[in-house]
């Protein structure tokens, strides 16, 4: 007899078993979905070890099959696969390729879902992903963390991006330690999650105005709970699922250009403000604000250190600043 969320877990995962056979074994999804991908660059192995599927297109064609199975509406509705209102029924995912989202033991408890329509004029998302469910808490859980964790484990490091495809391309690129936090931004427990695992993460955002300002926020969280944060900027434009792709160096430019990111965001917002002394004091505090947010001592003491040689500030000043925030926190 199981428990409820071990029945929900066990629809769940015939969903992702029913959204890959209808990826590789129909040939609607072949010409349309597996296509799509293909032409994306995601190859077989990569459609595998992440089980990449497709919700076909006809109204509701998944949940009948899932009824047909002995699958009771409700229970679909409660994961979040079926939408149901007065006179109908559809598939949240219909015509989408489905990103399946794992716990960390690897069992499916929820779905991303790409449309593959052209979708220039924005009318209809790109993605849609499954609701807060019973099983799926979306501000506790990480794309890729089940794919990641041993790799983690052994670089003690954690790449975070932003989105699926990201996350699969730097696999496909020989990076495995990479997760996502895939339609949220990054939250406090994501943040104890990969604690767990590793003291250091490194942001690979988007380089554009969206992906650096989740940047920073991120930041604020990871330097919160003590971890080391670094940073690998991308050229505007690229995110790493698109940098990775054209450039078959990908590997070592990540490891080429990871930066600390207090001492990046130091260099790169002294550059912005071309000596202009207000403009100038205001960036200081900004790094200051950062430091001053670490919980420990020592660690403090050393950006202080480094952001005094690199803002060409003396220590003491610094000092004075960083005092301003620790008395707004107690
Ligand atoms: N996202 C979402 N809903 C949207 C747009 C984005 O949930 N309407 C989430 C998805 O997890 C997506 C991530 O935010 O992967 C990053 O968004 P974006 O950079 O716009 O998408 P990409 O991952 O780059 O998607 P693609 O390469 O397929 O265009
Ligand atoms: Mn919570
Ligand atoms: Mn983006
Ligand atoms: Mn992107
Ligand atoms: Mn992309």
């Amino acid at each position: 007899n199981l428990s409820q969320p071990q029945k929900l877990i066990q629809l769940a995962e015939w969903c992702k078993n029913y959204f890959r056979n209808q990826l590789t074994d129909t040939d609607e999804g072949k010409s349309i979905a597996l296509n799509y991908l293909t032409h994306r660059g995601i190859d077989i192995e990569a459609i595998n070890s992440f089980q990449l599927g497709y919700c076909p297109k006809a109204h509701g064609e998944m949940t009948k099959q899932a009824q047909v199975e002995g699958a009771t509406i409700e229970d679909l509705e409660q994961i979040g696969v079926t939408i149901r209102r007065d006179n109908w029924i559809r598939d949240r995912f219909e015509s989408r390729v489905i990103f399946p989202i794992f716990n960390i033991s690897g069992k499916t408890i929820g779905f991303g879902g790409r449309t593959m329509a052209e979708n220039k004029e924005k009318k209809i998302a790109k993605y849609i992903n499954s609701p807060e469910t019973e099983i799926y808490h979306k501000s506790h859980v990480l794309y890729g963390l089940y794919q990641a964790k041993k790799e983690i484990i052994n670089q003690q490091n954690c790449y975070i991006v932003e989105g699926y495809t990201d996350v699969i391309s730097m696999h496909m690129a020989g990076v495995h330690n990479v997760v996502a936090s895939a339609g949220t931004s990054l939250t406090m427990d994501q943040v104890r999650l990969l604690r767990r695992f590793t003291d250091t993460v490194t942001i690979i955002y988007d380089g554009d105005s969206a992906g650096i300002g989740a940047a920073i926020r991120g930041v604020e969280l990871i330097l919160q709970e003590g971890m080391f944060v670094k940073v690998v900027p991308l050229p505007e434009g690229e995110d790493p699922d698109s940098f990775a792709r054209s450039n078959s160096q990908f590997k070592d430019y990540v490891q080429r250009n990871e930066k600390d990111f207090i001492e990046y965001a130091s260099i790169a917002r002294l550059n912005q403000t071309q000596n202009d002394p207000i403009s100038r004091a205001t960036a200081i505090s900004e790094i200051v604000r950062l430091i001053s947010i670490i919980p420990y001592l020592h660690l403090r003491m050393k950006y202080m250190r480094e952001c005094s040689r690199l803002m060409q500030i003396r220590e003491e000043n610094l000092y004075l600043e960083l005092r301003k925030f620790q008395e707004k926190h107690a």
